[in-house]
């Protein structure tokens, strides 16, 4: 069997490639009006950027993280093994003996890892461009591409999968957020996800002032209920205990039904931003509801979160767009301390939730005309002929495989082109070219000469259309 794709990644094919441009030309035709400008960043950056900046307890990092190494680190890691073999015996887990082979025969710069999300690039990237200003207005940007978890495949979770994402950097105002939820819920509209159909989930998880006494309280009823939750959740209370919010485990989840919410705990700030975000919603009238249990699944979170979920075709990967502010990330990743807000949608999960309201990638659009020869003698003449049309800004194309007059009207009937022209001896020797027109066979001869000069005269404007050459 030839060789197949890897588990957990898609072709898009070019019907699917065209709709992901489409997803791409919509998203920033909205986002643009909002201020925001495309940034592109490395689909790899150093370990170190996702350890710091998404946090090294989350999933994300600790288990899902491609971590890319070259030919030259391999040879090092091989030399560390054999040199440093009694030493890395003595450790616990081969985890544990991986993570010291690279952390001791790597320097930081050599430890890359793929982009698993895009939030941490493009903050870094602002700090090493120094894009934020004294006193200047917040950052913008908007960035669309893949992005890489080594998860368990499964109906809308991918290991190679495509975001689109924006995030504000240097505003600390609830309107930013405000804002930010509106654009995505008017992306979701435009796209064709019907708002009826999903549901936008919002919480605050606090700032670094209120968020410990929370942890706290949250740690302490997760060991006093440790003998009801499973082993990742009690080890969690240490480490992270919001996220026991996300273990799908029905005991956990029956113990967090009722355990401490970081609403209770929120301190005047973040109450008050929290308000502020939800009356700048009410006003828009976007539909909301409030989840306390809703944390997601980066460390980097601050404040507002929020999730948007579709149920229709969608199986447990219901998720189709989140984010939030994050608000010490700058700092984290060695930066100048700057508020930030942002979020992310993924591309495969609401291409599914389109399918399940009948909107599918369209067809892509074939060539509007084909030329076709009668003999191979006229070749030459169709291929200046196709080249010309092209370059006025027709779509066209000719026969590359020999084949017969009837099979290249077979050919052309295949593509589904508004119009044939036919070049043979007659027409040479009479300098014009014949032209059907597909829809109703009628035929006409255009002068070759006259054709050429006018295709001539749009070359540089490439602005004429299959109709033009009817007028
Ligand atoms: P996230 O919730 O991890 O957030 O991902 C955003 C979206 O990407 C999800 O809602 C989902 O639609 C899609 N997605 C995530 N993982 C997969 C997967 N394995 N397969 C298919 N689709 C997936 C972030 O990535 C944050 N960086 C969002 C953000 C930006 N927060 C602040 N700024």
């Amino acid at each position: 069997m030839a060789v197949q794709k890897p588990d957990g990644t898609q072709d898009m094919l070019p019907n699917e490639a065209l709709f992901w441009d489409h997803f791409k030309s919509t998203a920033w035709d909205i986002f643009s009006r909002y201020g925001y400008q495309p940034i592109e960043t490395p689909l790899f950056e150093q370990t170190d950027l996702f350890v710091r900046g998404i946090g090294e307890s989350t999933d994300v990092v600790s288990k899902e993280m491609f971590q890319t190494i070259s030919g030259n680190n391999m040879a090092k890691l091989a030399s560390y093994a054999i040199d440093h073999h009694d030493e890395l015996a003595q450790l616990p887990t081969s985890e544990d003996r991986a993570q010291q082979m690279v952390s001791g025969a790597l320097k930081n710069k050599s430890r890359l890892s793929m982009r698993p999300e895009g939030t941490a690039g493009t903050v870094r990237a602002i700090a090493q461009h120094g894009l934020i200003t004294q006193g200047g207005a917040p950052v913008k940007l908007m960035y669309a591409g893949p992005m890489f978890r080594a998860e368990r495949p499964q109906k809308g979770r991918q290991r190679q999968f495509n975001q689109v994402g924006v995030e504000c950097l240097g505003a600390e105002d609830a309107s930013i957020d405000a804002e930010g939820i509106i654009m995505l819920m008017r992306f979701y509209r435009e796209i064709g996800i019907p708002v009826q159909s999903t549901r936008l989930l919002l919480n605050s998880i606090g700032c670094a002032s209120c968020r410990p006494a929370y942890r706290k309280a949250l740690k302490d009823y997760l060991l006093a209920h440790a003998d009801f939750l499973c082993d990742d959740c009690v080890r969690r209370a240490d480490i992270n205990p919001l996220r026991a919010f996300d273990c799908k485990n029905p005991e956990c989840q029956k113990v967090m039904e009722h355990a401490p919410r970081i609403t209770d705990y929120l301190c005047d700030d973040c109450r008050a931003h929290y308000h502020a975000v939800t009356s700048y919603l009410d006003a828009q009238g976007i539909t909301y509801s409030e989840d306390p249990t809703l944390v997601r699944g980066l460390d980097y979170y601050t404040r507002t979160v929020f999730e948007i979920q579709v149920d229709n075709g969608m199986g447990s990967q219901n998720a189709i767009g989140g984010g939030g502010r994050y608000d010490g990330l700058m700092k984290e990743i060695g930066g100048t301390a700057c508020p930030g807000f942002g979020f992310a949608l993924g591309y495969e999960r609401c291409a599914l939730a389109l399918s399940a309201v009948g909107i599918e990638p369209k067809e892509s659009p074939k060539s509007d005309l084909y030329v076709a020869c009668v003999d191979a003698v006229e070749k030459p003449l169709a291929f200046n002929l196709v080249q010309a049309l092209r370059d006025a800004g027709i779509s066209a194309d000719m026969d590359h495989q020999d084949r017969s007059l009837k099979s290249q009207f077979k050919q052309a009937g295949k593509m589904g082109v508004r119009l044939t022209v036919v070049i043979g001896p007659d027409e040479v020797a009479a300098g014009v070219v014949k032209l059907r027109d597909m829809s109703d066979h009628s035929e006409r001869d255009l002068a070759l000469d006259a054709t050429m000069n006018y295709l001539g005269d749009h070359a540089d404007a490439h602005d004429l259309s299959v109709e033009d050459l009817l007028a």
